[in-house]
């Protein structure tokens, strides 16, 4: 595990110093307000290439030097960023080569991360930008970590040198035009090529081209990326490396970029408050984060949050008294060693002047953000020792991006309302609610055998050795469940000959027969058919309703748990098990509303002795998430609700981790409010 500074929880901001050089008063400023806020670690130079390099090798240091050593005297850490998210406008004038290509031609400079990712001529000032960056600052004592870049996404770039690229990158792939016509399957529509030359990105009707392209363009991110870090290794090879993902919608496998990052961070903007429910919100920022410790199975950093509020969401709502400590430390309960924000300080100009940040444009610390956010400083302060811990999971679901991306592409019986990433969502809420430990994991690389319990929704592509992998997990004594679309189609796009679940036929001992789709009045629900754990045999099972989509199940070796209710395919099964070898493999042949889904792994999770971090149950909106070392737990209590809320604590008896008074019977959290306690293991 990297631990940037031993026992120390990172806090801090993207500080744009550079655009405050004429105002010295503000910038002294700066810096004795964040000693007030407890900064430790600042983003610096992300978009600094203008004021790096006015004029084509023309270099202006000082104020950088500057910077460095006024962070370095005050104890704080940099996080360098080297500026290839934006480019200067006299090299995007000189060279339009470096210009990002749409469909509608090459883009005019404007905005940023508007870079054609393949162009040579972009790397090699890239190359020579960070290179001097390296150099310059490799044994500086403020350095501390590279902040490579900036949100990289595949932005899709049309141009000559991409297409180029992409058809060496199918050249490599596929090593002959037959062997490419025959994944794609060209002869649909008669589109076998004969050519190289002939390959163009974007057509809807060819899923394999599309797929192909997607993986491509996420591939030459990753590779413009390692080109970027080549001359930090070479002059820092001391310091370690990341860049700031995102939400994972952004045209990366970040499951292939995660390796080559030493830590991974990321950029959170929830939706604070937009929900009659918070949990919602709540739960699917849990899981993002979950994701990015799942990543590496480390500590991650929350590089960027608002402190407030956004000012790009429509809607942007401050967040209310008491949501600032608790999303912070709701990053730190799922494994965050940081939490810094966008931005320090408001910006007078630009598109983002009236995004939150730590200091608004009043210029002084009398604000409610100012004082929330000293507040969470003091907080990590004291929790330093915690940066060591890590969390521990029974339960791993699989989100594959490849698998997004050939879902999202299907043209389905039921196409709309697909919906991916929220099915995995729906499967991780009862383990939220119920505070177990999850991380999210992927399908082919993941060390699935340490886990108890796996899920994997609608894995409807299967990529090479996935389904040997799940056989070996199940024989081996593990639980497996699976979904409707699952196990349709190879890495290539193409379908299994002999129906789905393709290679999973003999481990979940079923085969699909048809599957019937619903509008969204029509109705269809399921009855338990045997005793399934503690699930009463006939009552429950009621109320289970059935939504989008219902396979019709043959059983080969499977047992059916529940059947369907109506219509033609009445008593045909709806929920099935297999034991294959030592364990166990479900399939659930329909979309499951939540109190299906709540009453199954809440049973599912009794059978196999899930961890739960409280053994208690928890009050709606209430999670409590752990962190571990050797020798202690640490334990999170979070109340997304704004009323207060009494979480029992069973047998517990703990203490509070600040305060260290003991603590049994019970604990009221506050609205919004958390609470944090240790525990011997
Ligand atoms: C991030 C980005 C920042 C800033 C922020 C605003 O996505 O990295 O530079 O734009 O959003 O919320």
């Amino acid at each position: 595990m990297i631990t940037l500074k031993p026992n120390v929880m990172l806090h801090g901001a993207d500080y744009n110093y550079e655009q405050w050089l004429e105002y010295p008063d503000v910038l002294d400023r700066d810096f004795e307000l964040m000693k007030e806020a407890h900064c430790n670690a600042m983003s610096i130079g992300i978009f600094s290439w203008a004021m790096l390099e006015p004029a084509e090798g023309e270099y202006e240091f000082a104020w950088l030097d500057r910077l460095m050593d006024r962070l370095a005297e005050n104890g704080i850490g940099a996080i360098l960023a080297t500026p290839s998210a934006a480019m200067p406008a006299w090299m995007a004038h000189k060279y339009p080569e470096i210009r990002l290509v749409r469909e509608n031609g090459r883009q005019p400079h404007r905005m940023r991360q508007n870079f054609c990712p393949t162009s040579p001529l972009y790397r090699e000032k890239v190359r020579q930008i960070d290179t001097i960056l390296a150099s310059r600052y490799a044994g500086h004592p403020a350095l501390l970590l590279w902040h490579v870049s900036n949100e990289y996404g595949n932005n899709g770039c049309r141009c000559e040198l991409c297409l180029a690229a992409f058809r060496k990158w199918l050249q490599a792939r596929y090593g002959s035009l037959d062997a490419l016509n025959e994944a794609w399957w060209t002869t649909f529509w008669s589109h076998r090529y004969t050519d190289w030359s002939q390959i163009e990105p974007v057509d809807p009707s060819m899923h394999g081209l599309m797929l192909d392209w997607k993986r491509f363009g996420s591939d030459q991110v990753l590779d413009f990326y390692l080109a970027e870090i080549k001359p930090l290794r070479e002059f820092a090879p001391h310091i370690p490396v990341t860049t700031n993902f995102m939400q994972p919608d952004v045209g990366l496998d970040y499951w292939a970029f995660a390796p080559h990052v030493d830590v991974v961070a990321w950029d959170s903007y929830p939706r604070w408050h937009s929900e009659s429910d918070e949990s919602l919100v709540a739960m699917k920022t849990a899981f993002y984060h979950d994701l990015h410790r799942s990543y590496k199975q480390q500590p991650f950093i929350l590089i960027e949050s608002t402190p407030s509020a956004t000012n790009w969401q429509g809607i942007s709502r401050p967040k209310r008294p008491g949501m600032h400590q608790l999303s912070s430390l709701q990053a730190v309960a799922h494994g965050a060693n940081g939490v810094g924000y966008f931005q320090w300080r408001q910006s007078r100009g630009g598109e983002e002047k009236f995004h939150g940040a730590v200091i608004g444009h009043a210029g002084d610390e009398n604000t409610r953000t100012f004082r929330e956010v000293a507040a969470v400083g003091e907080l990590l302060a004291q929790l330093g020792p915690v940066a060591e811990s890590v969390n521990h999971a029974e339960v791993a679901i699989i989100y594959d991006f490849q698998n997004e991306w050939a879902l999202d592409l299907a043209q389905l019986p039921r196409s709309i309302e697909k919906n991916y990433q929220e099915r995995c969502l729906t499967h991780y809420r009862p383990f939220w609610q119920r505070g177990i430990t999850v991380d999210i994991i992927n399908s082919t690389f993941a060390d699935l055998l340490q886990y108890k319990l796996l899920i994997a929704p609608m894995l409807y592509m299967l990529l090479p050795g996935v389904a040997g992998r799940l056989e070996e997990f199940v024989r081996d004594g593990g639980t497996l469940v699976t979904t409707y679309l699952t196990g349709l189609v190879n890495e290539s796009d193409l379908v299994f000959l002999g129906g789905s679940p393709g290679p999973l036929k003999e481990l979940l001992g079923i085969s699909v027969a048809e599957t019937d789709v619903l509008y969204e009045h029509q109705q269809q629900s399921i009855q338990l058919t045997r005793q399934l754990f503690s699930f009463p045999k006939n009552d429950s099972a009621a109320g289970y309703r059935v939504t989008h989509y219902a396979d019709l199940v043959r059983l080969q070796t499977a047992k059916a748990l529940a059947v369907y209710k109506r219509d033609y395919y009445e008593g045909w099964p709806a929920v099935t098990v297999n034991q294959f070898g030592s364990g166990s493999a479900y399939y659930l042949a329909a979309r499951y509303d939540e109190p299906f889904l709540a009453d199954f792994y809440g049973e599912l999770g009794k059978e196999l002795g899930l961890e739960q971090t409280i053994s208690n149950p928890l009050p709606k909106g209430v999670t409590a998430q752990k962190r571990v070392t050797d020798s202690e737990e640490c334990i999170f209590l979070l109340n997304f609700e704004p009323l207060p809320q009494t979480v029992g604590l069973g047998d517990m008896l703990a203490l509070d981790a600040l305060s260290g008074e003991e603590i049994s019977v019970e604990v009221v959290l506050a609205g919004y409010g958390i609470r944090i306690l240790r525990w011997p293991r």
